[in-house]
Order: C-alpha cells, then sequence, then structure tokens
C-alpha cells in the first residue's frame, strides 16, 4: 500500500486526479468506480477542469458508483444519482448509458445486485476505484462486520454512519437506514485502489486502515490485501499515522528510486 500525505485538501485532490488522468491516458475505455460524499468533491472538479482546459476525454469511459440510499428517487438531492450528476457527469463527456449507479427504488434488490455485479464483469472489470473512508472504518457502505468477501448486496446503516450523514439532511430522521453497495470484495477486485480522507475526523480511521489489523470491523483495512492501493490524506487525516516519516521519506526519494 502506497500513502501520500499532502499539505492540503487541493493537493490531495490534484494528486489523485493525477492518477485517474493518468489511467484514462493510457486506456481511453477506462472502467472508472466512483465515490460519493464531501472527499471526492475536490477530485472531481480538479477532472472536470482538466476536461475542459487540458481535454481530458471521457467519451468512452465506463462507470460503477459505489453505493445508494435505499428509497430515495434518483431526484432527490441527497441521492448520490443526484449528487453525481450534479457534481460531475454533468461537467464530462461520459455516454449516458455507460454510467451505472445502483438503485435505490429497484422492486427487487437482490436481482438488481447480481445485475450490478454481472454488469461490472461484462464491462471487463473496474480498472481505477475511487473511495472515500467512513469515520468507522467503512469503505462504500461496508459497515462494521461486513465480510472482507462481501458482494453488491443491501445494507444496514450504522448509527454512526447515520449520524455522520445527517448534515446533509434537515433531519436525523430524514437520513435512509439502508443502502444498497459494492461489497469489500468487488471492491478489492478492481485493478487500482485510490482512497481518500481528509480532516481529522478521519485520523483514528486511516490509522485503523492503514496500519491497524486487516479486519472487517474496519473494512478499510482490506485494502492492505490489495497489490495496487494508494491512500491520500490530507495532513489532518495523516496525524495518527505511527510510520507517518517513513511514508514522506518513500515520497522524497522515489524520484532517484531505480525503475522497475
Ligand atoms: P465523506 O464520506 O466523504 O462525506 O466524509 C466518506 C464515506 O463515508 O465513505
Amino acid at each position: 500500500m502506497e500513502v501520500i500525505i499532502c499539505k492540503t485538501y487541493d493537493a490531495m485532490s490534484r494528486a489523485a486526479a493525477e492518477v485517474v488522468a493518468q489511467v484514462l491516458n493510457e486506456k481511453p475505455n477506462a472502467v472508472l468506480g466512483m465515490a460519493t460524499g464531501s472527499t471526492p468533491l475536490g477530485l472531481y472538479q480538479e477532472l472536470v477542469r482538466m476536461h475542459r482546459e487540458e481535454s481530458l476525454d471521457f467519451s468512452q469511459v465506463t462507470t460503477f458508483n459505489l453505493d445508494e440510499y435505499v428509497g430515495l428517487p434518483t431526484t432527490h438531492e441527497q441521492s448520490y444519482h443526484y449528487f453525481m450528476h450534479e457534481n460531475f457527469f454533468k461537467h464530462v463527456n461520459i455516454p449516458k448509458q455507460n454510467i451505472h449507479i445502483p438503485s435505490g427504488t429497484t422492486s427487487n434488490y437482490r436481482a438488481f445486485c447480481q445485475w450490478y455485479e454481472k454488469r461490472i464483469d461484462e464491462c471487463g472489470g473496474i480498472d481505477v476505484q475511487i473511495l472515500g473512508i467512513g469515520s468507522d472504518g467503512h469503505i462504500a457502505f461496508n459497515e462494521p462486520g461486513s465480510s472482507l468477501s462481501s458482494r453488491t448486496r443491501l445494507k444496514t446503516l450504522a448509527k454512526q454512519t447515520i449520524d455522520d450523514n445527517a448534515r446533509f439532511f434537515d433531519s436525523r430522521e430524514q437520513v435512509p437506514v439502508y443502502a444498497i453497495t459494492m461489497g469489500v470484495g468487488t471492491i478489492m477486485e478492481a485493478r487500482k485502489l485510490l482512497l481518500l480522507a481528509n480532516g481529522a475526523k478521519k485520523a483514528e480511521a486511516v490509522a485503523a486502515a492503514v496500519e491497524g489489523p486487516v479486519s472487517s470491523m474496519v473494512t478499510a483495512s482490506a485494502l492492505q490485501m490489495h497489490e495496487d492501493a494508494t491512500v491520500f490524506a490530507d495532513d489532518p487525516a495523516a496525524s495518527k499515522l505511527k510510520m507517518r516519516e517513513y511514508y514522506e521519506w518513500i515520497q522524497a526519494k522515489k524520484p532517484d528510486a531505480p525503475r522497475v
């Protein structure tokens, strides 16, 4: 696992966007795994800027979002459909039919989840998956206790997550209790994982994910088992990492490292 510590949120967003752009330059028809929440907003803004100013092309890209709340129509301002459209899709040139977001309003969740998994496979698997991390250590909505082999499914949100996400709703009672989410096993099959974390509120979760034991209690710790996972943290989010100096040393020494 590579750990990249950035001075600011903007620097973190730019560094992660750079990696996504590199993947697209090498593979214009790449399959991108998308995340929602406040964390990736800066990354999306930077990709939109690259699209506008540097002709970064998304015309052959396919996307799969990690998760969606159950019960919110796609027009609801807090639905992840709405979030993705407003913050990213409407600003770039991804063909509509290439965009996949789990349905929060299907009449058959089990069948939908199976279809979603199959669709990822049919598209050749995810090339790069963007991830945030919950303060409880979750990736997507894989709450503590989620199997590290889990697949796309319906999940009950943890109280901590409902508390954390209440800021987006008028009241805590309005936060959906259920979500449909890619599983940890689904996420682990992506060829490249980029996990972003900013702010002191994420410091403990980041330390547990990067340096703690691999455990379903902190589903982000599964990244330790992935062969190409990078964690981007801003200064406050990195503040509880015990090996921080070493990670910074690695980055400082990187330009001189022998080419593999
Ligand atoms: P946030 O959510 O980006 O809004 O902090 C991250 C997450 O819960 O995965």
